[in-house]
C-alpha cells in the first residue's frame, strides 16, 4: 500500500487575516465542510493506503490531533517539528519516522493547502505515478499552466516513460520573465507539490544532495519522544537543517524525477486571489461568505466573519473581516499581502 505524508507546518501567510500564525490555513474550513487537511486526508478515501503521517509544527498538535480524530481515536501518526526548517527536513523526518513501522513504502507526500476537483482523476494520475515510484524515480504531478505564475515550481518533460515522462528540467518559483517564457513555450508543468517515492530512494536523494538534512533528521529521529498522540523530534538536533524546501534542496538537482501530468481540477489556495478563482462565483463574479451585502459590486471576495460587511460600487476587491482584524485589498494585489505581513509582525 501507500503511505501518506501530510506536510501541514506552513504558516500561510497570504491569506492574513483568515490564517493566523496559531491557526494557519490548512487547519481552516475554506469553503467546504471539512478543514484543508481533513480534504487532503478525504481525498484518498477508497485507495489502499495506510494510515497518514501529519507532520506539523508542534504549535498547531492539538489542532492537527483534533481534526485527525475520528469514531476510533486518531486516524494518523503526528509528528512534531520542533521549529520551522521548510518541506525538506520536515519530509525526510517524517519519512525517517515512517520507516520504523513499514517496510520501505511508497510514499505520497501531500501538501495541505490544495483543493482538488475531480478525485478519480487524481486517484489514476496517482496508480501512474506509484508504478514510476517502483522503478526508483522521485514523481511530480504536472499541471497545465493558466499563467505566468511565479509562485510555483515549472517542470520541463523530458522522454516519455511508462505512465509519465522523465523530468528534464525542474525550476522552483521563477522570475516573472522567465515564467512568461515558459507559459508561451508550452513545454512546461507546474509543480502541484504532491511527489510520490519509494522511502529509501528519496532517503538516499537526500544523503547525495543534502547532506546536513539527512544527518540532522537521522539524530532527530534517532529516539523520538513518544508523547502521548505525538512523536516529538529532537530539538536541537533537528534545529541544525538549514531552512530548505523539498523544491530547491531536491526537485531542482535530482536526476531520478519523472512527472505525471495531472489534470484534475487542481488548484493552490495559497492566496485570496487564488481562492476567488477556485471557489464558484455568483452572477457578477463575487464570491460571499457569511453576512455580506454586496451591491452594484464585482470581481471580488467578500468575506464576513463577526458582523454585517456591505459593498457598494466597488469591483474586483478582497475584503476580509474577522473579529479583530480586517484587510481591504485588490483582488490583483492580494497574493503580494506578505509584505503588508512583514509590516504587521513589525509592530507586534
Ligand atoms: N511540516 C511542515 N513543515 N510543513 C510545511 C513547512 C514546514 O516547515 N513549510 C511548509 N509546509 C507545508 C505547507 O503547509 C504546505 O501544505 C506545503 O508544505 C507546501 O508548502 P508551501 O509553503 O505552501 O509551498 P509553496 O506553495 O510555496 O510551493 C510548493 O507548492 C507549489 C504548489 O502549490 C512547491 O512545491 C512548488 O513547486 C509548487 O508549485
Ligand atoms: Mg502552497
Amino acid at each position: 500500500g501507500i503511505l501518506p505524508i501530510v506536510m501541514a507546518g506552513g504558516s500561510g501567510q497570504r491569506l492574513w487575516p483568515l490564517s493566523r500564525v496559531a491557526y494557519p490555513k490548512q487547519f481552516l474550513k475554506l469553503g467546504g465542510d471539512k478543514t484543508m487537511l481533513q480534504e487532503t486526508v478525504a481525498r484518498l478515501d477508497g485507495l489502499s493506503c495506510a494510515a497518514p503521517v501529519v507532520v506539523c509544527n508542534e504549535e498547531h498538535r492539538f489542532l492537527a490531533a483534533e481534526q485527525m480524530r475520528g469514531p476510533d481515536g486518531l486516524e494518523a501518526t503526528l509528528v512534531l517539528e520542533p521549529v520551522a526548517r521548510n518541506t525538506a527536513p520536515a519530509l525526510a523526518a517524517a519519512t525517517m519516522v515512517a520507516l520504523r513501522d513499514h517496510e520501505d513504502p511508497i510514499v505520497l507526500a501531500l501538501p495541505a493547502d490544495h483543493m482538488l476537483a475531480d478525485i478519480p482523476a487524481f486517484h489514476r494520475a496517482l496508480g501512474d505515478a506509484v508504478r514510476l515510484a517502483e522503478t526508483g524515480r522521485l514523481v511530480t504531478f504536472g499541471i497545465v499552466p493558466e499563467r505566468a505564475e511565479t509562485g510555483y515550481g515549472y517542470i520541463e518533460r523530458g522522454e516519455e516513460l511508462d505512465g509519465g515522462y522523465a523530468v528534464h528540467r525542474f525550476v522552483e518559483k521563477p522570475d516573472a520573465q522567465t515564467a512568461a517564457d515558459y507559459l508561451a513555450g508550452g513545454r512546461h508543468l507546474w509543480n502541484s507539490g504532491m511527489f510520490v517515492f519509494r522511502a529509501s530512494r528519496f532517503l538516499r536523494e537526500v544523503k547525495a544532495l543534502c547532506p546536513e538534512i539527512h544527518h540532522a533528521c537521522t539524530a532527530a529521529t534517532a529516539d523520538p519522544v513518544p508523547d502521548l498522540d505525538f512523536l516529538r523530534l529532537d530539538r536541537t538536533a533537528f534545529a541544525r537543517n538549514p531552512d530548505l524546501s523539498i523544491d530547491h534542496a531536491i526537485m531542482e538537482h535530482t536526476r531520478a524525477a519523472a512527472v505525471v501530468p495531472l489534470s484534475a481540477g487542481w488548484s493552490d489556495v495559497g492566496s485570496f486571489s487564488t481562492l476567488w478563482e477556485s471557489r464558484e462565483k455568483d452572477d457578477a463574479g463575487n464570491v460571499v461568505d457569511g453576512d455580506v451585502i454586496a451591491i452594484d459590486t464585482h470581481g471580488s471576495l467578500v468575506h464576513a466573519e463577526s458582523r454585517l460587511v456591505a459593498t457598494f460600487a466597488v469591483d474586483d476587491l478582497v475584503v476580509v473581516e474577522t473579529k479583530d482584524a480586517v484587510l481591504v485589498t485588490r483582488r490583483d494585489r492580494a497574493h503580494a499581502i506578505k509584505t503588508l505581513v512583514a509590516r504587521l509582525r513589525e509592530l507586534e
